[in-house]
């Protein structure tokens, strides 16, 4: 599919965040391809300021990666709304022959953006914890 290769070849997204809330690596076991999501959430702790990866691996994989961070970015999505997806997002975002032919790469990014979510409402509890004990 030509926007695969358009955002394969020229991604918008694909970049770190030195000063990022949370930086989640992802990766498929069966065949070493890696994405790393980073994270910047909001003020507020619900919005996602802005959200980033790095990568490699297959076309699939890491275009679906840029085409799903470009949509959370230019919607703002809230960590919650990322929680309540699942891969008929990414049938929406890249076709459905994608995601039927290439499971485990069309929601590589997905599963990983979903594991920093959780990785930062944890870190958060945590801290709140933490927080409570001492005061
Ligand atoms: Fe590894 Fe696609 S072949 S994620
Ligand atoms: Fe390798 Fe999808 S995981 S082809």
């Amino acid at each position: 599919m030509e926007i695969l290769l358009d955002h394969f070849k020229h991604p918008r997204h694909r970049y770190a965040i030195p000063e990022a809330d949370v930086t989640m690596p992802g990766g498929n076991p069966g065949c070493g391809d890696i994405v790393t999501i980073y994270l910047k959430v909001g003020d507020d702790g619900q919005v996602i300021a802005e959200a980033s990866f790095e990568g490699e691996g297959c076309t699939i994989s890491q275009a679906a990666a840029d085409i799903l961070l470009e949509l959370v970015n230019e919607e703002g999505w809230t960590l919650d709304e990322v929680l309540e997806t699942d891969y008929h997002l990414m049938e929406e975002l890249i076709g459905e022959e994608a995601v039927r032919l290439r499971p485990r790469c069309a929601t590589l990014a997905l599963g990983t953006l979903k594991a920093a979510v959780t990785k930062y409402k944890r870190d958060r509890l945590r801290e709140e914890a933490g927080l409570d004990r001492v005061t």
